[in-house]
């Protein structure tokens, strides 16, 4: 990337250096007779980044090194966010863990389908000075995956303190379409911080904002301060990640240039889709295609964020919510990246018609068919609860056991209303799912109509809003691996409180 957004960020990492005395014992040895093609260190540490101007802020970074693969397949990201991760399909790939915080920790490669012992499962957390060694071979479609730490109840700030990466994977059948790349593949990641007067992460002040998610008033993009971006009259390919805690985006062009969706969570659509604007919720990705060809040399674009009327709760103002003391509440209108077309170009990138076989599963192949299995999302005395209940380190109920490489049809119920009525991203461990449907009523309609265009149900999702009053019914194909995963609400600090939940595949 030539953009001045990867390049603004400065990462100092001399902070790391008094941890790295600690003893190592490796908690999972690598196997023989697994053969990586790829192999990188990964390391937790404490760092600082120059993010604002002054005082450098004191963040925990992710710290790549790779020790055998393509060059390439590590990209530092230049601030806090731990190096692009770019792999191919099929790729078997070790990488060791190492942990140099001062609390346990472990990594969840989101979105990668993976064996139960690679994917980051919260009883699976190493403390200080442990190494915890990934083996997996690479199976996902290309797409824009990311990792991230897993410890039960400490996911949200340690995301928040700056441990995130993206993890890239590339393959033929996307490699055919001859998508724009190099500089003009570029990925925004999304994330939003609170500083205090020494430039420092403030994170939540109160339970009133865990329960409402906790939203910053300064957006970063790719770990930066800086956005703006420098491109040319060329097309160009913009991968996003939400990687905010909890905020929600309605991204929208200030000059109304609708967005060309190629991609989800889950990799490339069979056909582009035209969305107005983009609702992207924590956690949820959007591959979309830039044409600035039309746009005259000189010109800028500015990307929003723009209104959408959140939970009461949500909002500043009176009763309980005057605790939660944010200049940018959700749902608020900001700018988030302007886009200055700064150079001629010829490009002659033309999207293709048909992108991708996507493999798309027929609803009535689904071993349960007609009788969806059924999950809610609710609220009481303070405290959030998915199908019923809080996570519990071990256990699965009944309804939480399903046959690996099963097709099954789930549905979530979105009951919480009123004040507390929030939207909640949805995520399952392992394979990706179709959105089948949205039903039920939503508690605020205009709410729905608000975000409802935005939402991209086209292609395999990983992550799905599900709106107050809503139910969303989804085609889920359960990984072909055995063992205990994790289905839980992605606004980080409701997954802290525990709405989160096990599934067992047997
Ligand atoms: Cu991105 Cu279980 O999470
Ligand atoms: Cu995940
Ligand atoms: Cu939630």
């Amino acid at each position: 990337m030539t953009d001045r957004l990867s390049r603004r960020g400065f990462l100092d990492l001399s902070l790391a250096l008094p941890f790295a005395i600690l003893p190592c014992r490796l908690t999972a040895a690598p196997s023989a007779d697994f053969i990586p093609d790829i192999e990188f260190d990964l390391t937790a540490q404490p760092a600082r980044s120059q993010i604002l101007p002054g005082d450098p802020t004191s963040v925990w970074s992710y710290k790549g090194v790779l020790r055998k693969g393509r060059a390439g397949t590590l990209t530092e990201s230049g601030t806090y966010l731990g190096p692009l991760v770019r792999v191919r399909r099929g790729d078997k790939v070790r990488v060791r863990f190492q942990n140099q915080l001062s609390e346990a920790t472990i990594v969840h490669w989101h979105g990668v389908d993976l064996p139960e012992s690679a994917d980051g499962h919260p009883r699976l957390v190493i403390p200080p000075g442990e190494i915890y060694v990934y083996e997996f071979e690479v199976i996902n479609r290309a797409g824009q995956y990311f990792y991230h730490p897993h410890p039960h109840e400490r996911t949200g700030s340690e995301v928040y303190r700056g441990l995130a990466g993206l993890f890239i994977v590339e393959d033929d059948e996307e490699r055919s379409l001859g998508l724009p790349f190099g500089d003009h593949e570029i990925p925004v990641v999304l994330q939003d911080r609170r500083f205090d007067s020494a430039n420092q992460f403030l994170y939540l002040n109160n339970r009133m904002e865990a329960m409402t998610g906790f939203v910053g008033d300064r957006v970063l993009i790719n770990g930066a301060a800086s956005r703006s971006l420098s491109l040319g009259t060329g097309v160009y390919r913009l991968r996003f990640l939400n990687g905010s805690n909890s905020r929600i985006y309605k991204l929208a062009w200030s000059n109304g240039l609708p967005f060309t969706v190629i991609g989800t969570d889950g990799g490339l659509l069979e056909r582009s889709v035209q969305k107005p604007y983009l609702t992207l919720g924590p956690a949820q990705r959007a591959d979309t295609i830039l044409d600035l060809t039309a746009q005259p040399q000189g010109s800028s674009l500015q990307l929003k964020s723009i209104s959408f009327p959140a939970a009461a709760m949500q909002m500043m103002g009176g009763g309980m919510g005057r605790m939660i003391r944010t200049a940018l509440p959700q749902g608020a209108e900001f700018d988030v990246l302007r886009v200055g077309v700064d150079k001629r170009e010829h490009s002659r990138f033309e999207l293709p018609p048909r992108l991708a076989d996507a493999g798309f599963l027929n609803p009535r192949d689904a071993e349960n068919a007609g009788r969806p299995h059924s999950f809610s999302l609710s609220f009481r005395r303070m405290q959030w609860f998915l199908n019923g209940s809080t996570f519990d380190m071990m256990r699965v109920k009944d309804n939480e056991i399903f046959r690996a490489g099963s097709l099954r049809m789930i549905e979530f119920r979105n009951e919480a209303m009123g004040m507390m009525g929030l939207i909640h991203p949805i995520h399952i461990h392992g394979r990706h799912f179709q959105v089948m449907g949205r039903f039920g009523t939503p508690f605020s309609s205009e709410l729905a109509a608000a975000l409802s265009e935005g939402i991209i149900d086209e292609g395999w999702r990983d992550t799905v809003l599900v709106l107050p009053g809503e139910t969303v019914r989804l085609l889920v194909r359960f990984s072909d691996y055995k063992g205990l995963f994790l289905y839980h609400c992605h606004s980080l600090e409701h997954e802290d409180m525990g709405m989160m939940r096990n599934f067992r595949l047997t």
